[in-house]
């Protein structure tokens, strides 16, 4: 009797548990429509300035989103998004845009100097210490490899002239105060056309 009852708890828990998910699911394709236009259907964006969001780490969106909310990443286009979102939608379109497929650059045999030169700076900068080994991002640092130009460019301008303040740790101002406009500019090309 024990054991049917310990099993029937199972399947039961198991059918509430995939139905939420399932919800989920849905839940945040229908969140993500609204980001589409921007960010491109598949999160891989063809707009200026605007960040590719597919297979960017699920901690690093939900911060950034939050960051939007409270004011501290300050974006006239992103500032009223955010203060639309509830902690349940960020939780969702974090899982949901890890889970696209990263941007793939066309580029395959980018050798030039620019590229060379941007190695030289990630290398010597140790970015992958926090961007993980192929700059695919972990946990709350972004991935990079595969995000638009502008958008790495602007970034690292952001982080140095402190428009934009990073999480506590304040990594990326330290990280961008060494960089010179041409590194930035070297390191953006590099990291842009990585697959
Ligand atoms: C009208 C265009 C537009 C829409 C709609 C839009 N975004 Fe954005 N988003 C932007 C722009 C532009 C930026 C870059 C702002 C900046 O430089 O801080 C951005 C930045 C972001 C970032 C930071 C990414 C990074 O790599 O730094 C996240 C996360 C984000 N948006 C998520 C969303 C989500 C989720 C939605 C839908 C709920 C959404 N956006 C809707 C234009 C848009
Ligand atoms: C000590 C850890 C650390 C190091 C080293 C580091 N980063 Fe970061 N980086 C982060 C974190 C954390 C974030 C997210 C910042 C935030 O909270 O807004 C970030 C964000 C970024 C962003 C913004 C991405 C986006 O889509 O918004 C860029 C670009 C970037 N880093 C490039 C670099 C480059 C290039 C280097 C090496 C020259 C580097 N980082 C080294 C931790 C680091």
């Amino acid at each position: 009797m024990r054991f049917a009852s310990a099993v029937i708890g199972v399947v039961i828990f198991i059918a509430i548990s995939g139905c939420a998910s399932a919800a989920d699911v849905s839940a945040s394709q229908a969140l993500a429509e609204a980001c589409a236009g921007c960010h491109g259907a598949d999160g891989v964006s063809q707009t200026e300035l605007t960040p590719s969001l597919a297979g960017q780490p699920d901690e690093f969106v939900q911060w950034q989103l939050v960051y939007y909310r409270s004011g501290m990443r300050k974006s006239e286009v992103m500032g009223p998004i955010a203060e639309a979102l509830s902690n349940e939608d960020i939780r969702n379109l974090g899982a949901y845009y890890a889970l696209l497929p990263p941007p793939r650059s066309e580029e395959t045999s980018a050798t030039d100097a620019l590229v060379q030169k941007g190695e030289q700076v990630a290398l010597r900068h140790r970015c992958r210490s926090c961007h993980a080994d192929d700059y695919n991002g972990f946990r709350a640092a972004a991935r990079l490899s595969g995000q638009r130009e502008d958008v790495l460019v602007k970034a690292l301008h952001d982080f140095k002239s402190g428009k934009r303040v990073g999480s506590g740790v304040a990594s990326m101002s330290e990280v961008t105060y060494e960089l010179s406009d041409g590194d930035m500019e070297a390191v953006s090309h590099y990291l842009a056309l990585r697959r």
